[in-house]
C-alpha cells in the first residue's frame, strides 16, 4: 500500500471487534476481580457503574470523535490530532502521552501476556498434573524468578517474552488488516471459552468443599461480589479504585482509541460504535470477568482465602490446581481455554498499543508498516526486559503505576478540557453526531462539559493527595482543626519521593532486608529514568516532526 492511499478498517464488524479487543484485556479477567475483592465486593460495583456512565462513556465519545476528526486531515496519533484541534503549539506535547503510554504499558503488559502463552503450553504438557496447591503457587514464583530454571526451560520467562513480542510484531507488520484478523479470530473464541468457564463457575456450587475447607462455596464468592453495599459510596478510596479500573479496562486516556478511530472513514458512525465496543467490554468484564476466578477459587478454597490472597497472580497460582480436580482431560482443556482466553484478551490489546507509534512514524516520517512494527517490537523489548529480569525488584510495578495508572488520568483530563473547552463543546458535539446511528441524549453535552472534567479533576487530586491510611474523614477533620493534612505513602506526591521505601529502609535492621530494600530503591529509580527517557525521546520526535511540517507548509505557500 502506498502512502497516498488511505488505510482504513475493512468492515464495521471488524472495527467493533478490534475496538472491543483493544478494551477487553487482561484487565477484565485479572484486574477487575481483584479490584472488586479488595474494595469490598458489592461495595465496588456502584461506584464502578457510575464511573462507567459519567467518565467512561463520555471519554469513549471524546476519543472516537477526536480520532476520526484527526484522521480526516491524515493524523493517526495524538500529538498531531491534538495539534489539529487547537492553535497552540504546546498541545502536541500533551499528545506525546498517547504514544508513550502505549509503549510503556506494552513493555510490562506483554510480559503478563507471555505468561499466558507459557501456561497454555504447560497445561497441554501436563506440567500441573498432581501438583499440590502449594506446588502450583511455587511454580509461578519460580517462573518469575528468572535466575531459577525450576520451571523447565532455562530462562523460560525471557524465552516466552521474546516469543510473545515476535508474534505481536509479526501481526502488526501486516498492518490494520492483521489487527482486524486477530480480533475476528480472538474475540469470538475468547467469549466462547469465557462462557464455558463461567458456566462451570456458576454450577460449581458447594461441590468443591473438601475436608480442609468444608465451607467452600462458589455462591459465597458470587454473593460477595454482587450484594450491593451502599455505605461504600462515601469512601473515596473505593471511588478512586473504581475510576482507575474504568480507565484501564476501557483503554481510555491512552491514545489507542484515537489511533483506531483515525482509520474510520470520515462519514461513518462513531457514536454507536463507541457504545457497542464499550458495552461489549463491560459485558466481558462484569459478567464473564466475575464468574470465573472468584467463584471457582471460592468454591474450592473458600471466600476467606480469596479475600486474603487477592492479587493478579492469583489466577496463575490457583487455577491450574483447581482445574486438576476436573480430571486429566477436562483439566488440560480448561487450562487451554482459560489461559488461551487470557492470551486472546491480551494480544488484541497489545496489538492496539503498537498502532499509535506506527501511525505516528508513518504520518511524519513516511515509515512503512514493517519498519514501524519492528521498531515498536525493539523499543518494547529494550524497555520491557528490565520488567522481566528485575521483576522482583519492582520495575514492573513502577511501570504499571506511572504509565498504566497516573498517565491515563492526566491525559484524560487534558483531552477533556481540550475537547469541551478549547475545541468547543458545540463543535465537538457536531463531530460526534456527524454520520451517527445513535441519537445521544443531549444531557451528555452537559456531562462532557462539566461533570466528566470535574470528576477527573477530583480523581487526580485524590490520587495526588491521598491522606494517611486513606482516612479521608480523619484528614479533613485534621485540616479544618489546623493540624494539616498527612499524606499516605500511596499518594502520588509521596510516591515520587519514594518515602514508603525510605521509611522501611530506616526501620530495617536485618542486613538482607536492607540490601533488598536498597535494590528496590535503585531499580525503582532506574525504571523512572527509563520511562522519562522514553517520554523525552518521543517528545523530541514530535518536535522534529513539527519543524518538518513547518518547512513543508512554507514550501507549499511559495
Ligand atoms: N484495556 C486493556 C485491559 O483491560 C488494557 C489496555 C489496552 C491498555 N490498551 C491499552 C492499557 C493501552 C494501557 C494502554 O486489559
Amino acid at each position: 500500500m502506498t502512502l497516498t492511499q488511505k488505510e482504513s478498517w475493512g468492515t464495521r464488524v471488524g472495527l467493533i471487534l478490534a475496538m472491543a479487543g483493544n478494551a477487553v484485556g487482561l484487565g477484565n479477567f485479572l484486574r477487575f476481580p481483584v479490584q472488586a475483592v479488595n474494595n469490598g465486593g458489592g461495595a465496588f460495583i456502584i461506584p464502578y457503574l457510575v464511573c462507567f456512565l459519567l467518565m467512561g462513556i463520555p471519554l469513549l465519545w471524546i476519543e472516537w470523535s477526536m480520532g476520526r476528526f484527526g484522521g480526516r486531515s491524515n493524523n493517526h496519533s495524538t500529538p498531531f490530532i491534538l495539534d489539529s484541534m487547537t492553535k497552540r503549539a504546546f498541545w502536541k506535547y500533551f499528545g506525546v502521552f498517547g504514544i508513550f503510554t502505549n509503549i510503556a504499558v506494552a513493555a510490562y503488559y506483554c510480559y503478563i501476556e507471555s505468561w499466558t502463552m507459557s501456561y497454555v503450553w504447560h497445561s497441554v504438557a501436563g506440567t500441573f498434573n498432581d501438583l499440590s496447591q502449594i506446588q502450583v503457587a511455587e511454580f509461578f514464583r519460580n517462573y518469575l524468578d528468572i535466575s531459577s530454571s525450576h520451571s523447565g526451560i532455562p530462562y523460560e520467562a525471557v524465552v516466552f517474552y521474546v516469543l510473545c513480542l515476535l508474534l505481536n510484531t509479526w501481526i502488526l507488520s501486516r498492518g490494520l488488516a492483521g489487527v482486524e484478523r486477530a480480533a475476528k479470530i480472538g474475540m469470538p473464541l475468547l467469549i466462547l471459552f469465557g462462557i464455558f468457564l463461567a458456566f462451570r463457575g456458576i454450577t460449581l456450587g458447594t461441590s468443591g468443599a473438601s475436608a480442609e475447607v468444608p465451607t467452600a462455596s462458589a455462591w459465597d464468592g458470587l454473593n460477595f461480589l454482587w450484594t450491593p453495599q451502599f455505605d461504600s459510596l462515601s469512601n473515596p478510596k473505593v471511588w478512586l479504585a473504581a475510576a482507575g479500573q474504568i480507565f484501564f479496562t476501557l483503554s481510555v486516556g491512552m491514545g489507542t482509541i484515537h489511533c483506531y478511530a483515525a482509520y474510520v472513514k470520515s462519514k461513518d458512525d462513531i457514536a454507536l460504535n463507541a457504545v457497542s465496543a464499550g458495552f461489549t467490554n463491560e459485558f466481558v468484564e462484569v459478567v464473564l470477568g466475575s464468574l470465573i476466578v472468584i467463584p471457582i477459587a471460592a468454591g474450592y478454597l473458600g471466600l476467606d482465602w480469596v479475600k486474603e490472597n487477592a492479587g493478579f497472580g492469583m489466577a496463575f497460582q490457583t487455577m491450574p490446581f483447581l482445574f486438576e480436580k476436573w480430571g486429566p482431560f477436562l483439566s488440560a482443556a480448561a487450562g487451554v481455554m482459560w489461559f488461551g482466553l487470557l492470551f486472546f484478551a491480551g494480544i488484541t490489546s497489545s496489538l492496539a498499543m503498537g498502532t499509535p507509534w506506527m501511525g505516528f512514524m508513518r504520518d511524519e516520517f513516511g515509515w512503512g508498516r514493517k519498519k514501524g512494527a519492528w521498531t515498536f517490537g525493539l523499543i518494547v523489548l529494550l524497555l520491557g526486559l528490565p520488567t522481566v529480569i528485575f521483576y522482583q525488584q519492582g520495575v514492573f510495578d513502577e511501570y504499571d503505576y506511572w504509565a498504566g495508572t497516573v498517565a491515563l488520568v492526566v491525559f484524560a483530563l487534558a483531552e477533556t478540557v481540550l475537547f469541551a473547552w478549547i475545541f468547543g463543546m458545540d463543535k465537538g458535539w457536531k463531530e460526534l453526531m456527524s454520520g451517527s446511528d445513535l441519537k445521544v441524549p443531549s444531557i451528555y453535552k452537559f456531562i462532557i462539559k462539566y461533570i466528566t472534567p470535574a470528576m477527573l479533576l477530583v480523581v487526580f487530586l485524590g490520587a495526588l493527595f491521598t491522606p494517611l491510611d486513606n482516612d479521608w474523614t480523619g484528614a479533613l477533620n485534621s485540616l479544618f482543626s489546623g493540624n494539616g493534612w498527612a499524606l499516605d505513602h500511596g499518594s502520588i506526591i509521596k510516591t515520587i519521593a519514594n518515602s514508603g521505601l525510605h521509611e522501611q529502609l530506616a526501620a530495617a535492621t536485618n542486613a538482607k532486608e536492607i540490601t533488598r530494600l536498597e535494590d528496590r530503591l535503585f531499580f525503582t529509580n532506574l525504571a523512572r529514568i527509563l520511562l522519562t527517557l522514553t517520554f523525552l525521546g518521543l517528545a523530541l520526535l514530535v518536535y522534529i516532526a513539527g519543524l518538518r511540517r513547518m518547512r513543508t507548509s512554507k514550501h507549499k505557500a511559495k
